[in-house]
């Protein structure tokens, strides 16, 4: 595997497509000689899924290199690349790659909800959250679901054995990751969900779109000093500690969390971010976003395949290619 991964970064840095649509990330051109390939007269009849994940930016995303191994590994026959591609210009994208025969896609920053607009038919995390990180295109539908709230719980189960059930959750942030996570929690049967924002009215609109089950409290200050202290399990889906920078909670306010207190941050990079440091320093059980990553790609596989993809496979290639800080 490690001959194929050298092989792919040696292939190519990117290369233009149409206007608009930049192909970005490792092995761009073997990718887009395969593509092309499968209409090319030797072409096997039935071709290989061939799958995607878009963004604007997307260069930085490790979803080629966990589906590409889990494809290694598996032999499940596949392929998957990285296109960069505006939210103005997703409908024509997704409209093209349905006419190309592409198989579904997962989309990442900024295009989620915009994705989950454009489908014909959703599953019921993804109506409820309005966000979609996964579509499947099949018999002229397009299906959108979202794994992201999914692969964080499995994650928590996985590396501590977490159980949801009855549990307090404070979810510091608001953005489309605290949505996504905020539903599954509930579905999964948190007994509240708090959720804290630096701009408050993006938290009371996650509170008012999701429905009942969940509470809103000020970033900051005695209420949420409160907070945590009735916290089971806290959760960071702001950006604060990517590459290291900022940190959403002070030592002081950790203090305040109960001693069995799970600290989560889906931030991955770097692994163990300042908030993951400071949790772990108290003796804490902390769990990073790397395995909520590798798990929503391995559900990923469940809505396109029907079964789930190899986790641990997934993990270690996203372990791989990490950026060093
Ligand atoms: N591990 C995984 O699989 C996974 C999956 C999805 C996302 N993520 C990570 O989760 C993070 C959030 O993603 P998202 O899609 O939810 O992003 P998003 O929709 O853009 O939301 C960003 C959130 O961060 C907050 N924020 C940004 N800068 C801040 C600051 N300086 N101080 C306090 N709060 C700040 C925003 O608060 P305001 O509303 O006040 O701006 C908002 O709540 C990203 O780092 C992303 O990489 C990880």
């Amino acid at each position: 595997m490690e001959g194929r991964r050298g092989r792919a970064a040696r292939s190519g840095d990117g290369a233009d497509g149409p206007r608009g649509v930049t192909f970005a990330g490792r092995a761009n051109k073997r990718h887009m000689t395969n593509i092309a390939a499968c209409s090319a007269a030797e072409a096997p009849t039935l071709p290989p899924p061939v799958l995607a994940v878009l963004g604007h930016p997307v260069a930085h995303s490790l979803s080629p290199v966990m589906h590409e191994a889990g494809f290694a590994a598996t032999g499940r026959p596949g392929r998957y690349i990285a296109l960069d591609v505006p939210s103005a210009r997703l409908p024509a994208a997704v409209a093209g790659m349905v006419a190309l025969g592409f198989a579904g896609c997962n989309l990442t920053v900024s295009l989620k909800e915009i994705g989950c607009a454009l489908a014909t038919r959703r599953s019921a995390e993804a109506a409820r959250t309005g966000s979609a990180n996964t579509l499947v295109f099949r018999a002229g539908e397009i299906y959108a679901d979202t794994t992201d709230g999914r692969g964080l719980l499995r994650s928590l189960r996985e590396e501590t054995a977490w159980d949801p059930r009855g549990r307090r959750v404070l979810l510091l942030g608001a953005g489309g990751a605290a949505r996504a996570i905020a539903a599954a929690l509930l579905g999964a049967g948190a007994g509240a969900v708090l959720v804290t924002n630096r701009t408050p009215a993006r938290a009371e609109r996650l509170a008012a779109d999701l429905g009942g089950g969940i509470g809103t409290v000020a970033w900051g200050g005695a209420p949420l000093d409160a907070a945590l202290r009735m916290t089971d399990l806290v959760v960071n889906c702001t950006t604060l500690g990517m590459h290291g920078q900022g940190c959403p909670l002070r030592p002081e306010a950790l203090d305040l969390l109960p001693r069995d207190a799970v600290v989560c941050d889906i931030v991955y990079v770097p692994e163990q971010t300042p908030l993951l440091a400071a949790a772990r320093a108290q003796g804490r059980v902390g769990v990073g976003g790397l395995g909520m990553l590798a798990w929503q790609a391995a559900l990923a596989w469940e809505v396109w395949f029907g079964e789930e993809g190899p986790a641990d496979v997934l993990l270690a290639a996203a372990r791989r290619s990490l950026p060093r800080i």
